[in-house]
């Protein structure tokens, strides 16, 4: 990850970090009744107050110091980008390492920030090895990867009991591209080992589980939809195994769909893509489920390439991200059960997209809403104004939010 924001910072000066940022305390100014596009305190922070969905970007464990300030500058809520990842917390067996997700947790109180705990099981990256090595070395694998499982996610709930409000229990569990699940190694799909051990019931055990260490967090499943709208079979699956949990009385709470605008999206990016995408959250919600946008950002040369012609001009190319951003957002603000949307990261050059294996070649991929400079891109407009569009909806006479907007 690249580190456009200050330079990156270990373990120990994270917690110095943000014990500075700590001291004057948690105040958070009250939020403003009337926002002006030019105004600096019209955030997607204010937005998000406004409209009642929790906005947020990743942090990651490594964050340079910049990035403290410009959470709590544009966001109420943020994502732990690596920091409670298996590998992360638990890179050796029995010496679980818990300082940068310790700093983070303590961050989000202080300034009370909505925290998405992310993510207690992932097959496909940032496992560590010794959880395969183990349940192969088992003679009976089954019990010994159901053992591994409960340790772990209440050992990670259990901590953060009543301090992290949502936990992204698995992630990705299923196949990366067209339906079921990965069950056999490839590239950029590596079976999944949770399932090939023990089926469908790994998720079932994990959300068990965490709900026994925290009944009060939100449990979600996040996953990798291409592109909803135009009903593709990975979101058909979805759909289909989150009936069967519900059906099997598994404590789901929601669904987060990542939204990278990247790879796979079919052309162009999300195209009008409003109505589909409204009408799969809503089919979600059905099932008795909340949904949220988690893991948003839309690459620029993929907007580029998706729209050729028409992406002439930078500014061009930066409005038609923007209308992405919107397309994706604006379901999120008219679907009621929708109650956050998620960027993944804080200023361009803090984008995994850059670094990230597969993507890197065509970096710069300016994904975010903030660009380098920390400057608001066409793209942060389109994030905020698209959240107030809850307000629109009949409950506006509740939420004065939709008194109070002038049209920028
Ligand atoms: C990414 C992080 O952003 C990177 O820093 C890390 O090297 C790999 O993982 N889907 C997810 C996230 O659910 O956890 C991934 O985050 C991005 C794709």
């Amino acid at each position: 990850m690249s580190t456009s924001t200050g330079s990156a910072l270990s373990g120990a000066a994270l917690v110095a970090a943000v014990a500075a940022l700590l001291a004057p305390a948690a105040a958070q100014a009250a939020t403003p009744t009337t926002c002006r596009d030019t105004s600096p305190s019209c955030t997607i922070k204010w937005a998000a107050g406004r409209s009642g969905i929790w906005a947020g970007t990743a942090i990651d464990d490594e964050m340079p110091a910049g990035q403290l300030t410009d959470t709590l500058a544009h966001y109420n809520a943020f994502t732990t980008e690596n920091a409670f990842k298996w590998s992360v917390v638990e890179p050796t067996q029995g010496s679980p390492n818990w300082t940068k997700g310790d700093a983070l947790v303590a961050f989000a109180t202080a300034n009370r920030l909505r925290i998405r705990g992310h993510t207690l099981l992932w097959h496909r990256m940032q496992t560590p090895s010794w959880v395969k090595q183990q349940v192969t070395a088992s003679p009976d694998r089954q019990a010994k990867l159901r053992e591994l499982i409960t340790a772990h996610v209440t050992q990670v709930v259990g901590r953060y009991r009543g301090r992290v409000q949502v936990w992204d229990v698995a992630n990705e569990p299923l196949a990366l591209f067209g339906s079921g699940w990965d069950l056999a190694d490839g590239v950029l799909t590596p079976a999944n080992f949770f399932y090939n051990t023990l089926g469908e019931q790994y998720l079932d055990l994990a959300f068990r589980t965490a709900r026994t260490a925290d009944p009060k967090a939100k449990l979600f499943l996040n996953e990798i939809v291409w592109n909803p709208a135009i009903g593709d079979a990975k979101a058909d699956s979805l759909l289909a195994l989150v009936k069967r949990l519900k059906q099997r009385n598994v404590p789901i709470d929601g669904v987060g769909l990542q939204m990278h605008a990247m790879l796979g999206a079919k052309e162009p990016m999300f195209s009008g893509s409003s109505t589909k995408l409204t009408a799969y959250m809503t089919a979600l919600a059905k099932l008795g489920v909340k949904v949220e946008v988690t893991e948003l950002d839309v690459s620029l040369p993929q907007v580029r390439s998706a729209y050729g012609s028409q992406a002439s001009t930078r500014s061009r190319l930066l409005d038609l991200q923007a209308a992405v951003y919107r397309r994706v957002v604006e379901p999120c603000a008219k679907v009621t059960a929708c109650t956050g949307v998620t960027v993944w990261g804080l200023r361009d050059p803090d984008s995994w997209l850059d670094t990230f294996g597969v993507t890197s070649s065509l970096a710069p991929h300016e994904p975010l809403p903030l660009d380098a400079a920390g400057a608001r891109k066409p793209a942060y407009r389109a994030l905020r104004d698209s959240l107030l569009k809850r307000c629109t909806r009949t409950t506006a006479r509740r939420n004065p939010c939709s008194t109070r907007w002038p049209s920028s």
